[in-house]
């Protein structure tokens, strides 16, 4: 079984490493606004409803966008399009796509500088951050996603990402209805109580000193 998975894992790696590889030339008429060939026009008609104008989202278990890489963008893309991550909104939207969509929508995210949580409500529970803070050590989360969090390549940003979404997802990857294109988070997340899975969600979504340095851009709404 272990086999077959990494047979699989390598073939979706191999089919993205062709998408991945073809230069990612603008489309569009020359001069077209909002990214490279009009896919900045394209996310704001079809993406911002749910993903947010600047790439962060308001909306319950929708992640934030901004300030994502487009090798992970494009890899998620993909595996909504092929049935391989389930969620049928996001499914129903990159079925619609083909290679060079793939690739346009996922350089535009990454073109999008990361946004700060907004504030939250109340102080962050000190003793819960603690608790997070020792479990993504001793997981070593930050290993792959780097010490700020802030990932590289095909390891997703999750640094101040929403915390139900965090939740959501780390409880999907454990349970493995979500079994990501390698086996990496899988591994990482085995054998963690779903208590603490809850409290990385809630320290990663408080991350401190996550804020970018960049100002959100205006994005004209
Ligand atoms: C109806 C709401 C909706 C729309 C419209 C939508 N998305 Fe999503 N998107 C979601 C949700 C919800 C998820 C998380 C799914 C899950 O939990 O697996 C998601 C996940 C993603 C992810 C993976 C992010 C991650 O951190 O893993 C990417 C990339 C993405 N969407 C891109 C897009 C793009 C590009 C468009 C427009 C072409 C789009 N989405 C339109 C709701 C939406
Ligand atoms: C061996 C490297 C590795 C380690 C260790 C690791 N991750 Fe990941 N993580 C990844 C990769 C690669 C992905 C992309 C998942 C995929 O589709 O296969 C990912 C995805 C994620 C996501 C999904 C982000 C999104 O936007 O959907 C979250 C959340 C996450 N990791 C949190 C963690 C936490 C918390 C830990 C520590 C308990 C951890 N990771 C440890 C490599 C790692």
């Amino acid at each position: 079984m272990r086999r077959a998975a990494a047979a699989h894992a390598i073939a979706i790696a191999a089919a993205l490493l062709g998408l991945a590889a073809q230069p990612a030339v603008a489309q569009g008429k020359p001069g077209a606004p909002a990214g490279p060939g009009g896919y900045g026009q394209r996310y704001a008609a079809l993406c911002a409803a749910c993903h947010g104008a600047n790439g962060r989202s308001d909306m319950p278990g929708t992640p934030a966008l901004a300030g994502q890489h487009s090798f992970y963008a494009i890899t998620q893309l993909f595996l909504f399009r092929e049935g391989r991550r389930a969620n049928e909104a996001m499914s129903a939207v990159a079925k619609t796509m083909n290679d060079t969509d793939l690739r346009g929508f996922s350089d535009f995210i990454a073109t999008l500088p990361p946004v700060p949580a907004p504030p939250p409500a109340t102080p962050p529970d000190a003793a819960r951050m603690l608790r997070g803070q020792a479990l993504a050590q001793e997981h070593r989360c930050l290993n792959c996603h780097g010490a700020d969090l802030s990932g590289g390549q095909q390891v997703p940003r999750i640094a101040q990402q929403r915390e139900d979404y965090l939740q959501l997802t780390l409880r999907e990857f454990s349970s493995g209805k979500r079994p990501g294109y390698t086996q990496a988070m899988g591994a990482a997340l085995s054998g963690i109580p779903v208590a603490d899975l809850d409290s990385l969600a809630y320290y990663i979504a408080r991350l401190p000193g996550a804020a970018p340095s960049t100002p959100p851009k205006p994005s004209g709404k």
